[in-house]
C-alpha cells in the first residue's frame, strides 16, 4: 500500500514570525468587542448591557404584540437572490445619485427621536458618520438637537428635516423655518402617526424624558454605570424643540400628533417649502398614487418600524406594487428591519431606490457611540459589496436587473 508522507524541513523561523501579528491588547474591552463583532445582531447584543432597559426596550420595541416586526425580518429572511456568473465583477459601484449628488451607498439614516438618550452625544454622532461616509443623514422633529445646533456640529453632511405636523401650524412653520435656514435639503413628512401607536413595552418601564431617578433608578445606575455617568455629566437630555417639557412621552405625542393631517397638509407643505418632499409611512399603492399625483418628490414605505399599526402590510411585500405603479414618476424608499447589506440588497433588487436604517444605527451608537454606527455602515458596506458581487451585479441598476424574489413560505 502506498503512503505518501510529507517532507520534514528546519523551520522557517522569518515565514514565522511574518505570521505573527503584534497588537498591543486594547484597554476597553467593549470597544475590542465591538470591533470583533461581525454583525448588527452582535451589536445589539453589546448594546443591550450597555444601556438601561427602558432605553433598549425603547429602541427594539415596536407595538402590541410586535408581529408587524417580525413579519418585516420574515420577508428579509425570505428573499432569494437570482443570480448571474462570469461576468468580471473586479469592479463594483455601490453609489446612486439623489437630486443631484452622488451618495455612496443607497442607504440613508432615519428619522429617529431622542438619540442622546441611546448615548450622550446623540445626533451629531450619527450625522457625522452620515458625513465620513457620504451618506444622508434625517434629523427628527422629535430630536434631542435642534436643526441649527446640528448644522453648527456638521456643517458638511447632508441633512434632511422630518416634521410631523404638529396641532398648532405656526410651531410647526417655525421649525421648517430653522431646517431650511440651517441648510437642510429636504423635507420628510411623517405620516403613519395620526395617533401614537400602542408601545407595551414603554408603558411598562413608564419611559419619560429625561428618564425619573427612582430608587429603582438607583440599581439601575449600579448596573450600567457609565451610561449614567454620561447623563449626568452632559448637558440636560431634552427634546431640542421642546425645551422644559418633562411630562410623561404619551402627553408629548398627543401634541405633536395631529389627528386631523389630511393630504390637504400636503398641499401646505409644498406652498411653504421649496425644496424636495418626501413623505414617510405610505402603506397603499393608492396613497402613493395619490402623492405622486400631488408631486411630492418621494415616498417612504414604511410602518415606522411597527411601531405604530401593528399588523398593517409589510413593506417589501408591498415594494414591487408600489414601484410599479410610480416607481417612473417619483423616488421609492423603504425601510423597516433592515438590519444588513443582504437586506440592502433584497429592497434594491425588489424596487426600492434606497432604504433607510434605524434601529440598525442605535444598536451601533448603544453599542459604542460614533465607532459603533461607523461599524454598522462598515458591516452593512461588507454584505452588500459581497451579495453585488456574489449575483453578478456591478452596480444599483443591474441589481434592479438581476432582481429577486419573495419564497412564498408558508408560516
Ligand atoms: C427609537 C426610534 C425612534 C423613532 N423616532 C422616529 C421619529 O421621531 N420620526 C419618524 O418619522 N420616525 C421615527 N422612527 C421610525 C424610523 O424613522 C423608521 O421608520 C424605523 O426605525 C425603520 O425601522 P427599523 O428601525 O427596523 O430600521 C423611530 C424609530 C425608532 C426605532
Amino acid at each position: 500500500m502506498k503512503i505518501i508522507k510529507s517532507k520534514r524541513q528546519f523551520p522557517d523561523l522569518p515565514h514565522f514570525i511574518s505570521l505573527i501579528e503584534w497588537k498591543l491588547p486594547t484597554l476597553s474591552r467593549n470597544k475590542a468587542k465591538v470591533a470583533r463583532a461581525t454583525s448588527i445582531y452582535e451589536l445589539a447584543q453589546i448594546a443591550k448591557k450597555r444601556v438601561p432597559k427602558v432605553v433598549f426596550d425603547y429602541v427594539e420595541g415596536s407595538a402590541l404584540n410586535e408581529v408587524s416586526y417580525k413579519r418585516s425580518r420574515d420577508a428579509f429572511d425570505n428573499v432569494e437572490f437570482n443570480a448571474r456568473v462570469l461576468r468580471d465583477v473586479s469592479k463594483i459601484d455601490t453609489s446612486i445619485e439623489i437630486y443631484g449628488k452622488k451618495v455612496d451607498l443607497p442607504i440613508l439614516f432615519s428619522p429617529t427621536g431622542y438619540t442622546r438618550l441611546m448615548y450622550h452625544v446623540g445626533e451629531p454622532a450619527v450625522a457625522a458618520v452620515a458625513e465620513n461616509n457620504n451618506l444622508i443623514y434625517s434629523l427628527s422633529t422629535m430630536g434631542t438637537t435642534s436643526p441649527s445646533e446640528l448644522a453648527a456640529a456638521v456643517p458638511r453632511a447632508r441633512r434632511w428635516f422630518q416634521l410631523y405636523v404638529m396641532q398648532n401650524r405656526d410651531e410647526s412653520l417655525s421649525i421648517i423655518k430653522q431646517a431650511k435656514e440651517s441648510g437642510f435639503e429636504a423635507l420628510i413628512l411623517t405620516v403613519d402617526t395620526p395617533v401614537s401607536g400602542i408601545r407595551v413595552r414603554d408603558m411598562k418601564n413608564g419611559l419619560t424624558i429625561p428618564p425619573r431617578i427612582s430608587l429603582k433608578t438607583v440599581f439601575a445606575i449600579a448596573r450600567k454605570p457609565i451610561w449614567w455617568l454620561n447623563l449626568f455629566t452632559t448637558k440636560k437630555l431634552e427634546f431640542a424643540a421642546f425645551r422644559g417639557w418633562d411630562k410623561p412621552l404619551v402627553e408629548l405625542a398627543a401634541k405633536i400628533f395631529d389627528p386631523a393631517t389630511s393630504f390637504d397638509d400636503v398641499n401646505w407643505l409644498k406652498s411653504v417649502w421649496d425644496g424636495p418632499i418626501l413623505v414617510k409611512g405610505v402603506q397603499s399603492v393608492e396613497d402613493a398614487k395619490k402623492l405622486a399625483q400631488m408631486g411630492v418628490s418621494g415616498i417612504i414605505i414604511s410602518n415606522h418600524g411597527g411601531r405604530q399599526l401593528n399588523s398593517g402590510p409589510v413593506p417589501l411585500e408591498l415594494l414591487p406594487e408600489v414601484v410599479a405603479a410610480v416607481g417612473d414618476k417619483i423616488d421609492v424608499y423603504i425601510d423597516g428591519a433592515v438590519i444588513s447589506g443582504q437586506d440592502t440588497y433584497a429592497a434594491i433588487a425588489l424596487g426600492a431606490k434606497a432604504v433607510f436604517i434605524g434601529r440598525a444605527y442605535l444598536y451601533g451608537i448603544m453599542a459604542d457611540g460614533q465607532r459603533g454606527v461607523e461599524k454598522v455602515i462598515e458591516l452593512i458596506k461588507r454584505d452588500f459589496v459581497n451579495t453585488m458581487a456574489l449575483t453578478g451585479a456591478r452596480n444599483i441598476s443591474e441589481i434592479k436587473e438581476i432582481g429577486a424574489r419573495i419564497r412564498n413560505v408558508s408560516n
